[in-house]
């Protein structure tokens, strides 16, 4: 019988819904043969370029560039993302494809629509569950919010609409889950995360599903 591989599971949504906490919490029920992954990946030398456009509102790059930048930051992970995975660690991904698309698209330039912003990530690793949180309730009061570029309300419906079409275009295979995170405690949202993740089926090794 042919060994399972780690499953992928992706954690996506706006700003302020609470992925990064959630990501978290997953990695510690998952416990060991983990790895958390977080998108942008600041750490490598196209990282540290995308850290500077997002912090420093001085920093000028065309958007096609920037958007090309961050889908270039998911290729260069998608090789090791590969290997945990049939070495069968699990690996949790804050923000991906989803969010790549769905931000570059809602800057509304032209030629940059849906399409064209999905086309780079064509061929990239697909999650086997994405959860999708959504928080009804405007919450813009964080700490630090509105330090970095897109951390702003009009935008940021902006970019849920686009999530929305993005999941039209890509809902045939099944793995979408919206969680509404409204009005919940971390614990609660942690707890409805974990029911849908153990749900998810366990996959054979060397199986992969890819962005179509
Ligand atoms: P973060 O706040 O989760 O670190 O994400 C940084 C910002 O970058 C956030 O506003 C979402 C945005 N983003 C893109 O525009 N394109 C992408 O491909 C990704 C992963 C994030």
């Amino acid at each position: 019988m042919s060994k399972n591989r780690g499953k992928l599971i992706l954690i996506e949504g706006l700003d302020r819904t609470g992925k990064s906490t959630q990501c978290e919490l997953l990695r510690q029920q998952f416990g060991e043969s983990t790895t958390l992954l977080k998108f942008p990946d600041r750490s490598t030398a196209i990282g540290q370029q995308i850290n500077q456009y997002l912090t420093d509102p001085s920093y000028k790059l065309p958007d096609q560039a920037v958007h090309l930048l961050f889908s270039a930051n998911r290729w260069e992970r998608n090789d090791y993302i590969r290997n945990k995975l049939l070495m069968g660690d699990n690996v949790i991904m804050d923000r991906y494809v989803y969010s790549g698309v769905a931000y570059s698209a809602a800057k509304g330039i032209e030629g940059m629509d849906l399409e064209w912003c999905y086309s780079c990530d064509r061929g990239l690793v697909r999650p086997d569950l994405t959860l999708f949180l959504v928080n009804h309730e405007s919450n813009d009061t964080r700490e630090g919010f509105g330090e970095e570029r897109y951390e702003n309300n009009s935008f940021q419906e902006k970019v849920r609409e686009q999530f929305y079409k993005l999941f039209e275009k890509l809902d045939s295979q099944n793995d979408l889950v919206i969680v509404d995170v409204t009005g919940c405690t971390i614990d609660q949202v942690s707890k409805k995360i974990w029911t849908i993740v153990q749900d998810t089926k366990q996959i054979p090794s060397t199986t992969f599903k890819l962005f179509e």
